[in-house]
């Protein structure tokens, strides 16, 4: 059976572009292979450095995953930082690990250039990465467009490693979502927590209309026609909407005489009516916090026992022992 891993750093909270670029694809793969999803806590660390809300977001990072179809019996789902063979692989791969490979890495060249200051667990987070991913001997890699990268370097470092101590790892293989590519944020650009311009999954309702609200759209007056290619609002509507749905509001864009406002609305409320059900089923885990540590305690116990296995054989390949 294959085995699917992928990891969801809980470092702010969840939105929709970490919904249908990951949690759902993860949801969907339940079933098809062994699932293993864990919480990033240790690359949270590269980002966030307050104790009290790395402990919030990751109690709700697990509640949200949970209440987003994330079935506990079928999938392995730990926190990365309780089982201690992550940080102990990421430093032996660290010493086959090229830093030119990490010099090019976009994302952190993306954080430094955006101001994050260049600290050196941010430098080999995608040292940090591979080690998850080898860890479990994952065949399959559900993540975003943005994370393709960080996937050639495992495989790289993977392969680097295997060519130094013999056939130790095997290389994965990403699983981008082709249809859904980047989700974009309020303002067109990615998505993301560290943008500022997300759509949270779990918002209360008069949050979330204030936000759609807040979508950039261009100065079209309501009565004149207006473009529906490269419209965020499309680009999102899309994502909750039936295609003939879709096709009515392009439809309507082009006859003129909406304001963008009317679709906001529209959008609004397909997103709030699409959350529904795993809106209630969060209320429903909400009511027993202790279920949530008792999961994510038994999957630790799981990935404990694959992780340290494959630590015994790369101590014996290189030499630890
Ligand atoms: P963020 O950019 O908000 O910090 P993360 O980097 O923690 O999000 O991403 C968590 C997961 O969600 C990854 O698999 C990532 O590829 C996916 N993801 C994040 N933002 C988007 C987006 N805008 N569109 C599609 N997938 C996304
Ligand atoms: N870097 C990933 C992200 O920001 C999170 C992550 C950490 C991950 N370790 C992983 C994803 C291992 C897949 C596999 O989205």
């Amino acid at each position: 059976m294959q085995r699917i891993l992928t990891g969801i750093q809980p470092s702010g909270i969840l939105h929709i572009g970490n919904y249908f670029g990951a949690i759902r694809p993860i949801v969907e793969m339940q079933g098809r292979g062994e699932v293993f999803v864990f919480l990033a806590d240790l690359h949270a660390l590269t980002s966030l450095q307050d104790p009290a809300r790395l402990r919030d977001y990751s109690r709700m990072a697990a509640l949200d995953l949970l209440a987003c179809g994330l079935d506990p019996e079928r999938t392995v789902f730990w926190r990365q930082s309780d089982v201690p063979e992550h940080s102990e692989l990421m430093w032996v791969l660290s010493t086959v690990t090229p830093t030119g490979l990490l010099e090019r890495a976009h994302a952190y060249k993306d954080k430094v250039a955006r101001g994050q200051s260049a600290n050196a667990g941010l430098f080999i987070y995608p040292v940090l990465q591979a080690a998850d991913i080898l860890l479990y001997d994952a065949d399959l890699v559900p993540v975003g467009k943005d994370q393709k990268q960080h996937l050639e370097i495992t495989r790289d470092v993977a392969g680097k490693f295997n060519e130094a101590y013999g056939p130790v790892f095997k290389l994965p293989e990403p699983d981008i979502p082709e249809n859904i590519a980047t989700v974009p944020g309020l303002d067109g650009q990615k998505m993301s927590k560290s943008y500022g311009n997300t759509i949270d999954i779990f918002m209360e309702q008069k949050a979330l209309r204030k936000r759609i609200m807040g979508i950039v759209t261009d100065s079209t007056p309501l009565e004149a026609p207006k473009d529906p290619e490269g419209s965020y609002l499309i680009e999102l509507y899309r994502l909750f909407a039936s295609p003939e749905q879709v096709e009515e509001m392009k439809a309507s864009f082009r006859a003129g005489g909406t304001g963008y406002g009317h679709y906001k609305q529209q959008l609004f409320e397909t997103i709030w009516s699409y959350f529904a059900p795993v809106r209630q089923r969060r209320e429903e885990l909400l009511a027993d916090p202790d279920q949530v540590d008792e999961i994510l305690r038994r999957g630790g116990a799981r990935a404990s026992a694959i992780a340290r296995d494959t630590m015994d054989r790369v101590r014996t390949a290189v030499g630890l022992r």
